[in-house]
């Protein structure tokens, strides 16, 4: 096990040093914040950007169901918002029907047929680590257009080419840059030049302010061809000829093949119940599900509501949770279709109170001890939460992985490809860009999705739908949607309150426990360090979208304060 943290133990003594005096300078008293969301009667989509919003409620109210809208909002996030949003890319939709009915789709992308399981290793046995993350190497085989073209399929009920042609108009017509989306077109600007064969000429400028106007018109053509063609507007004619011809420039490995045959896949979702609630998640290939239903079990023993919000008591619990649920994510999780994944054993609750059974209230447990259980046999992603008039709910996450992806635009075509093939397990032990170690389970195979942290959630209580939550951020995903999920059971905070409270996160590699400022009071952060905790402090942890029904039926927004993010309702 020890080989897991080898690159983590130096940094570890300087934080030590480092990070104890700021963390008490900078974590002074913290209240919960009293900001109230958006609400609404009926209908409600909450997403990344305000226009996206918008689209999404076009569609809701002119009759769309959640499905359609989940639809439209993505194909305009593609536009509007190309740091995550994406044709490129893939995710994951969790459907909750109004009857009670659950379904999962993965979309996930897939590692090319070329792709070999020590492809980003060099010479020197070391990890090439921009191999994975920039240029055309980096990419996965897409899952998005397969995945909105199959929920449509299967639950669409406004025309196709209806929910594609709100993004069509935004692409062709262009639209004015928030500040924040300025601020990351001037970031990428550098990758774009590097990693890109031919220039991506409407993405480049010296220095993008807000309220420009960004135009994408080789997007709109694109967008044209599905909205004509459906998935094989994207996987086979003109589009495949574009993105196998970029490969050739930029020698990456997506072959006509890999997109011809790239299927989405319906999974079963899995569930649990927490405290009278029934939890509603997303199974393998994603990771999220399980470790969320692990730190939920794990929680479900102690008052939290007693030991309060933040405090040394609560915190060091969720800690030691995290520790052991993101241990067995390293060593047990992959794509079901190539390993065994032992869901119901991770999920089982007696399986989490075993692996807390050394849980100790005063002390932290060194990482290097925790290893994964024993099972008998053998900054970019972007969420989105709906709920429909007639009561249906979809939660979407959906990524590039990192902001902006492999940076590698397709020319002529006008999308960005994503670097998902950082989520596998380049070598064991090496983290990847989320500081996640993994091993055997998560190496890379040709065809084979990477594992994944999106955890698209629905809660319900009483047989009715409660909540919709998920949330980008790697691996934080996971914990965020765990303390907005506590923040409203346990800590009887409203949605929006939920979403914009100050979160932490940890995972058990490396062994520190990573927060926002003000994320704890100067006592409890001291209380921490007294029990052996480490901290490191970082910038903001997930951006929530979320949607709470009230007991009057009313619907209640989280938007998360950490982006320009927006509830619509109507
Ligand atoms: O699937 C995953 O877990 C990652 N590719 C998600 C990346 C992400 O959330 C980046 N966002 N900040």
């Amino acid at each position: 096990m020890k080989y897991l943290f080898k690159n983590h133990f130096i940094k570890l003594i300087q934080v030590k040093v480092l990070i104890l005096p700021l963390i008490l300078f900078t974590a002074c008293r913290t209240e919960k914040p009293p900001v109230v969301g958006l609400m609404a009667d009926s209908a409600m989509v909450v997403c990344a950007h305000p226009l996206a919003s918008d689209v999404g409620l076009r569609i809701l109210k002119q009759g769309g169901n959640a499905v359609d809208a989940a639809i439209a909002t993505q194909f305009a996030l593609a536009v509007v918002y190309p740091v995550a949003g994406n044709l490129g890319g893939g995710g994951f939709m969790l459907l909750r029907q109004a009857n009670g009915q659950t379904d999962a789709l993965d979309y996930r992308e897939k590692a090319p047929a070329a792709a070999t399981t020590h492809m980003y290793i060099n010479e020197t046995g070391e990890v090439s680590e921009n191999a994975s993350r920039f240029g055309h190497l980096a990419a996965g085989v897409p899952g998005t257009v397969a995945g909105l073209a199959e929920a449509h399929r299967k639950y669409g009920s406004l025309p196709w080419a209806y929910l594609v042609q709100p993004a069509i108009d935004l692409a062709e017509n262009g639209f004015t840059l928030t500040k924040k989306e300025a601020e990351g077109l001037n970031e990428v600007q550098a990758d774009l030049q590097k990693y890109n064969t031919e220039p991506p000429h409407n993405m480049l400028k010296e220095n993008w302010q807000e309220g420009d106007t960004i135009y994408y018109k080789d997007l709109a053509k694109t967008l044209t061809r599905i909205k004509e063609n459906g998935a094989a507007g994207f996987y086979q004619g003109e589009t495949a000829a574009l993105i196998t011809e970029e490969m050739k420039r930029g020698k990456g490995i997506i072959t006509a093949e890999d997109l011809k045959n790239y299927t989405a896949t319906w999974r079963t979702p899995i569930t649990t119940t927490y405290r009278g609630h029934v939890i509603i998640s997303m199974p393998p290939p994603s990771s999220g599900g399980i470790a969320l239903f692990q730190l939920l079990h794990a929680t479900e023993h102690y008052t939290i509501k007693q030991s309060g919000w933040n405090t040394s008591e609560t915190a060091h619990l969720m800690v030691e949770a995290e520790r052991r649920a993101y241990a067995d994510r390293a060593f047990y999780l992959g794509d079901p279709d190539f390993v065994a994944v032992p869901v119901q054993e991770l999920i089982s609750k007696k399986y989490m109170a075993d692996r807390m059974k050394n849980f100790t209230a005063d002390k932290a447990t060194p990482s290097l001890q925790v290893k994964q259980g024993t099972i008998k046999e053998s900054e970019q992603t972007t969420h989105l939460s709906i709920v429909d008039a007639q009561g249906n709910a979809v939660a979407v996450t959906t990524t590039l992985n990192g902001g902006y992806g492999s940076a590698v635009v397709v020319s002529g075509a006008g999308f960005l490809l994503n670097n998902e093939m950082d989520d596998f397990s380049a070598k064991p032990g090496t983290p990847n860009m989320y500081g996640a170690v993994g091993g055997e389970a998560n190496k890379i195979e040709p065809n084979k999705r990477m594992l994944s942290s999106m955890t698209p959630t629905i809660v319900e209580k009483d047989g009715k739908l409660k909540m919709v939550v998920g949330t980008p951020g790697g691996t934080t995903i996971i914990t965020s949607v765990y303390q907005t999920i506590l923040n409203v059971i346990d800590h009887d905070m409203p949605m929006q309150q939920a979403v914009s409270a100050k979160r932490f996160h940890a995972q058990w590699a490396p062994d520190v426990i990573f927060t926002e400022q003000k994320s704890f009071s100067e006592k409890d952060s001291l209380e921490l360090v007294q029990k052996g905790h480490i901290f490191r402090l970082r910038g903001p942890i997930g951006r929530v979208d979320a949607i709470l029904v009230l007991p009057n039926g009313k619907l209640e927004g989280g938007a998360d304060p950490r982006g320009d993010d927006a509830a619509r309702g109507y």
